[in-house]
């Protein structure tokens, strides 16, 4: 069976008999040597940098992709860890595997509308928010979907396009929740308008098209919904007249 992300098994396959590459991980703590996180750390610099030799096997950085199997995969990628070495263990020895998948809003939907259909107004607390995008969920717009037929369509005309596939019998939700207060923890927390804790997120996502599938937000949306959020912390007072505009303008670049 082709595998779902067929850059990443031909990769992994290669590290796993390469003792130099895969004791690159022992940079990491304990919790966090996993193999997403080595790949997490070289698919940052090729996002930083995607005209190296090396994208040009990952199919989010080129148009025409060289294949998995293709014998110079390996050398080529030892190379590029080689290269950047410093940068790569410091990343290892720093970061975490953190991703941030609105998709899932569509399944918490019609929970959080059922406690509010019996409760009122509800207040999210987020525990593993990552950058907080799931606690936006009134900002999304929903579709769902069963043997494709559309069945309920819920939220505001929105950058943020989120479609679920209905499979048996279960509750959907009929309108939005009104939400009163959002919290997020997280042991790090991301902060979308930091371009290069944005770009990590980015590169947590693996690069091959089957497995980026289930992301709902195209890179363009995320910055849209971020820049409505700054927006609000503006209205709010919570962001300076500064503030507001540097993380602004550092998003807008980023369009
Ligand atoms: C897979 S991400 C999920 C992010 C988000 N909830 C989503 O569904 O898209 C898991 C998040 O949990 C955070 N995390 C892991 N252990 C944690 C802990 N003990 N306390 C708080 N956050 C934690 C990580 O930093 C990461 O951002």
């Amino acid at each position: 069976m082709e595998p779902r992300a067929p850059l990443y098994a031909a990769l992994a396959a290669g590290i796993a008999g390469d003792r130099a590459l895969h004791g690159l991980l022992l940079h990491a703590p304990p919790e966090q040597r996993l193999p997403v996180l080595l790949f997490a750390a070289v698919h940052d610099l090729l996002l930083a940098n995607p005209s190296h030799p090396l994208a040009q096997w990952y199919p989010n950085l080129t148009d025409h992709h060289r294949s998995p199997s293709d014998s110079a995969l390996l050398a080529t990628f030892a190379a590029f860890v080689d290269d950047h070495a410093p940068t790569i263990t410091a990343t290892l020895s720093s970061r975490s595997v953190q991703t941030n998948e609105v998709g899932r809003t569509g399944l918490l939907l019609p929970a959080l509308a059922l406690v509010a259909n019996e409760f009122g107004e509800l207040g999210l607390l987020d525990v593993g928010t990552s950058a907080g995008l799931t606690l936006f969920l009134d900002r999304y717009h929903f579709t769902y979907w069963t043997h494709g037929n559309k069945i309920a369509d819920i939220g505001p005309a929105s950058s943020v396009q989120v479609d679920v596939d209905v499979r048996g019998i279960g509750p959907i939700a009929e309108a939005l929740p009104p939400i009163a207060s959002r919290c997020g923890i997280d042991l790090h927390p991301i902060d979308v308008t930091d371009p290069s804790a944005a770009r990590w997120l980015e590169a947590c996502v693996w690069p091959d098209p089957a497995a980026r599938a289930p992301r709902a937000t195209p890179a363009p949306a995320t910055i849209e919904a971020s820049l409505r959020r700054l927006k609000a912390l503006h209205d709010e007072g919570i962001l300076t007249d500064d503030e507001y505009e540097t993380k602004r303008k550092a998003l807008a670049d980023q369009l």
